[in-house]
């Protein structure tokens, strides 16, 4: 199989965040997506790219989307799998993140995708291991291939990103979702607004690339897409919120919503996991205009690109090898 994609090089070892990423950088990994759509649809939806390769997802909470299409992803690019929870590790015996990646990376592994719930916690790792390290959700700070996916889906869906008025909407200040969307609209040339109750609402959103309202109304009226989020209820120490129906009744996603202020065609989107009939009502997230589980689908060609592109990186190449070189 030819692999996929153009001729520009990739040179990072790691994909952390959104925020670090040149836009090049993001459209040169949508279009290997795109690339990569095509093989998935095709009667054998698999190709011997990583043949060799081992990738370890080790997520330390809960998941369902993105733990399971980064192992579909490097499935159907012929790398070897290896799924760790904290819960079946040793890490409930009190070893560490870092001494737990070591171990792994003496039985060769390549990749390790963290899911973690401190900010920062891929990063940290990435300065300590000889593997690549793809954050798949850190804390509050990022998810990097959420974003991806998410922006692939609006390209695909509407052609461009240039242009489109984006309004993010729910609990902002928890949301990795949120921070890794606007960096990648952003920097593709996407106005983005972001709404929520004040007390979900970031101290730091003014020195953010957004606009701010607090007026749902607001949000909706012409925008190309919403991206609708969930209440962290996990991530809040406090209660935010009077009530989970209060926010509901202020802040859902709902069809007299869209039908008095939105655009006929706006493109309803969500993370997922939902929580029917608090941010979005049943009817909108299974609506037409809802690509809700088109961006599920998407996430394993984006998933596919971002695998390919780490571990064709140069800077991979034999580092294994050389840090046992180096200890000899
Ligand atoms: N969107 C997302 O991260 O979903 P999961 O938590 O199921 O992976």
């Amino acid at each position: 199989m030819n692999t996929p994609g153009g001729q520009m090089g990739w040179e990072r070892k790691h994909l952390l965040g959104i925020e670090p990423l040149e836009k090049k950088e993001i459209e040169h990994i949508l279009d290997r997506a795109e690339a990569f759509k095509e093989v998935l649809s095709r009667a054998i939806p698999k190709v011997p790219t990583l043949r060799g390769k081992t990738i370890v997802n080790f997520f330390c909470e809960a998941s369902t989307r993105t733990r399971t299409s980064f192992e579909l992803a490097a499935k159907r690019l012929s790398a070897d799998t290896l799924n760790i929870t904290a819960s079946s590790s040793s890490f409930v015996k009190g070893e560490t993140l870092t001494d737990t990646i070591h171990n792994l990376e003496a039985m060769k592994v390549d990749m390790v995708i963290l899911r973690h719930s401190a900010s920062g916690a891929p990063h940290f790792l990435a300065e300590r291991v000889t593997s690549s390290v793809v954050n798949a959700g850190d804390g509050m700070h990022e998810h990097p291939t959420q974003a991806l996916l998410d922006v692939f889906t609006l390209r695909e869906k509407v052609g461009r990103i240039k242009g489109l008025k984006v309004a993010i909407i729910g609990d902002i200040t928890h949301s990795r979702v949120a921070r890794s969307n606007i960096w990648a609209l952003h920097k593709l040339g996407a106005e983005v607004t972001i709404c929520g109750p004040k007390t979900l609402m970031p101290r730091y959103a003014d020195d953010l690339p957004v606009k701010v309202t607090y007026d749902v109304r607001e949000a909706v009226k012409d925008k190309d897409a919403l991206n609708v989020l969930r209440i962290q209820r996990e991530r809040q120490e406090k209660a935010f919120l009077p009530s989970m129906r209060e926010y509901s009744r202020k802040f859902g996603i709902t069809e007299e919503l869209l039908a008095g202020h939105a655009k006929p065609d706006v493109i309803i989107m969500h993370p997922g996991p939902i929580n029917r009939d608090i941010e979005i009502s049943p009817k909108v997230a299974d609506a037409d205009y809802s690509v809700i589980l088109r961006q599920v689908t998407n996430g394993v060609a984006i998933r596919m690109a971002v695998l390919y592109l780490l571990l064709s990186s140069k800077k991979v190449e034999g580092s294994f090898e050389k840090k046992a070189q180096k200890k000899e």
